[in-house]
């Protein structure tokens, strides 16, 4: 990889290996961004305590050990200790030329790739997807993006709430209804929220339909085939409903990556089995629980996951003790990431743990909980309609979509599109600003949704992207140049093309960080920096009318190689983009 960072810290490394000993071969070199260079090597100051040396006169022997070769351009020790480091510009040069000439962008594939699950989505049948889902949908989708081009074998997991005792009361009502009124469209069965709303009405007012709802989940956990044919009636209707929603968020979700809750059914009591044969479930005022260690209510007594309920029924902890080990013993993953709700981190704490005390987790084996927030309304609550209920999603998009249709028409365009291709593109850019809006602000963090904001084309919004991306598009339009044969060579002439190009070599380093942490807002603040380098390179650079032909073919590839960084950069972040706006 020919990001800086780790060039130099390899160097630095080397030298500290020269200076102190093979045993301090993989000592952190602790290399910083520098207000004074390009980085700053702290290794001296981190170190001289440790080997009971002065940290300048540190400094200057590993200065004097460093092999600066064609990569830095000059060193420089300054105040305690710290090792100034500046690239040489040939060198930046040509690194950008090899980014430009490898399809990935100069980002090798990782050495040991691991299995890793990345669990996203997961709505609820029979409900409308809300807000919330729209969230764990977009960041999820990313996180498996990033891993998959890291060169990792990735899993799609879809873990639909498709079972449990709500079923019920809307299989009764289906029926109420009339099975053929699921087939329709325009059936009231389509709209989910509506559907929900009714039975849950009927459920709590009408004894007689509570009680044929009770009994109904007993047949459905009985496997009763009927009542499994009706339940099935209102899982199709639910997927049906959910891929339209990933269709047009553009999601890279399908009917094979779900496994909802109802796929671990037959799991659960060989789970539960297992747990007691290693003797960590307990009867405890005649529930099945495990008390993993450091969880402790408000009066210090222990926490239970309860495994099996007073009444011998199976919960939703049960449940996810399943997919674990499901996930384990028959996927054979080596990362589960769960993109879920932050309110659910106990939970998720609770079951890791207790999967720890089975086993099934460890330091080989890992899940983590990538916690999503929860998205708020411009008055700092938590997004709702006017009459309270949860904001329905499609209203949602096409508002935006809206929205970005009247941003559009007040920004300058190369030329005036027919209605189809503005319908296109100003679909793009709707949905393309939602989804940089979640995408942008750290996943864990409470964010605001504000239309406003995140459609604007000025900002770190997600229009201002594209619409960076297909400015570059336009010059090779206007040059009658092909971006993909822009070649160069590089050369580095104006500060703006330097810091550029230094810019560029970062895209490496900034997808494996994302990926690391399964944050792709670190990579979406990576393509957002490029677009600031790259503005300032094209108001103090002329391209197509540079002074000479050399000049010329050097900018032209600093435009193409940009181009290739935002729209691979947006891609992973799965914003599309337009090649015209
Ligand atoms: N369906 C759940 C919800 O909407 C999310 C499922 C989270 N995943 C899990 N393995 N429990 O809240």
């Amino acid at each position: 990889m020919p990001d800086p960072q780790l060039v130099l810290a390899a160097r630095v490394r080397d030298a500290l290996a020269a200076v102190l000993g093979p045993s301090h071969a993989d000592a952190d070199p602790v290399i910083r961004p520098s207000q004074f260079a390009d980085l700053q090597a702290n290794a001296a100051l981190a170190l001289a305590k440790k080997v009971g040396r002065k940290p300048r006169e540190l400094a200057d022997e590993i200065v004097a050990h460093l092999d600066t070769g064609d990569v830095i351009a000059k060193v420089e020790v300054s105040g305690p200790g710290f090792i100034n480091l500046t690239l040489s510009d040939t060198w930046i040069a040509e690194q950008t030329g090899r980014v430009l000439a490898d399809e990935r962008l100069a980002v090798p594939p990782v050495e040991s790739p691991q299995k890793v699950i990345v669990e996203y989505s997961s709505p609820n049948v029979a409900k409308e997807m809300h807000v919330g889902h729209l969230r764990t949908t977009i960041v999820g989708d990313s996180i498996a993006r990033i891993l998959e081009f890291l060169g990792h074998h990735v899993v799609r997991d879809n873990h639909v709430g498709d079972w449990g005792t709500p079923f019920g009361m809307l299989i009764e009502h289906l029926l109420d209804l009339g099975e053929d009124a699921a087939a329709r469209d325009d059936s009231s069965v389509s709209d989910l929220t509506a559907f929900y709303q009714a039975a849950r009405q009927k459920f709590d007012g009408d004894p007689a339909f509570a009680e044929r709802s009770r009994q109904r989940v007993v047949e459905l956990q009985a496997g009763d085939p009927e009542t499994l044919r009706l339940w099935q009636i209102l899982v199709d209707v639910s997927k049906r409903y959910f891929n339209s929603v990933y269709a047009r968020l553009g999601v890279t979700l399908s009917d094979d990556d779900i496994k909802g809750e109802s796929f671990y059914n037959d799991m659960l009591g060989p789970t539960v089995q297992e747990l007691e044969d290693k003797g960590i479930a307990a009867l405890s005022d005649g529930a099945l629980c495990a008390f993993p260690p450091g969880f402790t209510g408000r009066d210090g007594e222990p926490l239970p996951v309860i495994i099996r309920k007073r009444d011998g029924g199976y919960n939703y902890s049960t449940s996810d003790l399943a997919t674990v080990r499901y996930r384990v013993d028959v996927e054979h993953a080596d990362r589960m990431i769960y993109v879920v709700g932050a309110p659910q981190a106990l939970h998720f704490q609770m079951v890791f743990a207790v999967a720890r005390m089975a086993g099934w987790l460890n330091e080989e084996v890992r899940a983590e909980h990538a916690q999503i927030g929860n998205v708020l309304g411009t008055d700092g609550k938590i997004l709702r309609t006017r009459a309270g209920g949860t904001v329905k999603l499609a209203e949602l998009l096409d508002e935006a979509v809206e929205r970005a249709g009247r941003a559009f028409d007040e920004v300058p365009h190369e030329e005036a599109f027919d209605e189809a291709t503005r319908a296109e593109i100003v679909e793009a850019v709707g949905i393309g600003a939602v989804k940089y809006a979640d995408l942008s602000v750290a996943r864990d963090s409470e964010y605001v949704f504000d239309f406003d904001r995140m459609i604007a084309f000025k900002g770190n919004t997600g229009p201002y992207l594209q619409y960076a991306a297909a400015r570059i598009r336009s010059i090779f339009r206007r040059g009658g140049v092909d971006p993909d044969t822009a070649t160069g060579p590089v050369k580095i002439g104006h500060p703006a093309e330097r810091a550029l190009a230094l810019r560029l070599l970062g895209f490496g380093a900034a997808v494996a960080q994302a990926g690391e942490s399964a944050e792709p807002h670190k990579l979406a603040a990576y393509v957002f920096s490029v677009a600031d380098a790259y503005t300032s390179f094209y108001e103090n650079c002329p391209v197509l009318q540079a002074p000479d032909e050399e000049t010329k073919a050097s900018r032209l590839a600093l435009c193409a190689a940009t181009l290739r960084t935002l729209e691979t950069g947006l891609h992973l972040l799965g914003v599309p983009t337009p090649e015209r706006m």
